[in-house]
């Protein structure tokens, strides 16, 4: 059994002093500091005000760039096509494509067509009119990072293209309503998961939301899926995605030999969105804004 130190006895860290006049002030020091605590147990960067701006001038531009490919989306053309354009304007506005050369990922965005849940790796696909087509885009400026997608149509949606967008944008919207300090991460997927089974609809289990902003993927992992009052407090600073993938049909995916693209397993629909933000004073706001109602 270890003994527990006394206020009386000698400091741990061998000063000479005691230890009510030693560490036990630097300990609760620490532990008052979110920032210190949040990285000594949870590996979580909380971010300051100047952090925060840096990573919503890169969230401007990842929407910026997200309108301009829209502007090209047209049945017709490849998936390819719209990742050039994509990579030209980060360039242009001296960003990085963050995913360019991620773990081998071989190009400047992830584009998803239909039932494509995720990682769709651009190339020789032809998108058709009906389609639906998520554009993911992670850029880099100044060293900030900042990660959002959206799902648009192509032409004319047909009735389950409509419901599985129309419930993929709901949902991100109810997760991000539930970001407070004081609730915890397991609330966010709680309210995610349930508003989409009561829809009829599936969320996917093998890829989370995550923290972002110095780097592409940091602590901690937001899932889309869980129970209510679990997992790590939320606290002003944390900086993460909300990313839900909906599917039509049921969650379960496959991953094609490409080793990246994530399909539906039943090959129903599947669509997604996702922005970056942070948890403010009394709730959130998107560093990637676009509008979801
Ligand atoms: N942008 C994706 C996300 O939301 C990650 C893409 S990683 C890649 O986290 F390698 F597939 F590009
Ligand atoms: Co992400
Ligand atoms: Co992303």
């Amino acid at each position: 059994m270890v003994k527990k130190i006394g206020r009386n006895d000698p400091c741990f860290c061998g000063s000479g002093k005691k230890y009510k006049q030693c560490c036990i002030n630097k300990q609760r020091k620490t532990d008052k500091d979110p920032k210190k605590l949040y990285s000594r147990v949870y590996n979580i960067n909380l971010k300051n005000k100047k952090d925060i701006e840096g990573i919503r001038k890169t969230g401007l531009l990842v929407i910026a760039t997200l309108n301009e490919a829209e502007n090209f989306i047209k049945a017709g053309v490849t998936t390819d096509y719209l990742d050039k354009i994509i990579h030209d304007f980060t360039i242009k506005n001296n960003a990085k494509p963050a995913t360019l050369g991620y773990r081998g990922f071989p190009k400047s965005s992830c584009i998803s067509v239909n039932e494509v849940v995720c990682h769709g790796v651009p190339g020789d696909r032809v998108i058709e009119d009906g389609d639906i087509v998520n554009i993911d885009i992670t850029s880099i400026l100044n060293g900030y990072y900042a990660d959002a997608s959206k799902t648009y149509f192509v032409g004319t949606p047909k009735k389950d293209a409509e419901k599985i967008v129309k419930i993929a944008q709901h949902a991100i919207m109810i997760g991000k309503n539930t970001v407070k300090p004081g609730n915890k991460v397991g609330d966010i997927g709680w309210a995610i998961q349930n508003y989409a089974e009561k829809n009829g609809c599936s969320v996917v289990r093998n890829f989370v939301g995550h923290g972002t902003g110095f780097d592409f993927h940091e602590e901690p992992q937001i899932p889309n899926f869980g129970r209510k009052k679990t997992g790590i407090e939320l606290v002003e600073g944390m900086v993460f995605t909300i990313e839900p993938m909906i599917n039509l049909g049921k969650k379960e995916i496959k991953i094609l030999s490409d080793g990246w693209t994530a399909v539906t397993k039943d090959g129903f629909l599947s669509a997604q969105f996702e922005q970056t933000i942070v948890v403010t004073k009394d709730g959130c706001e998107a560093l990637t804004p676009y509008d979801l109602t």
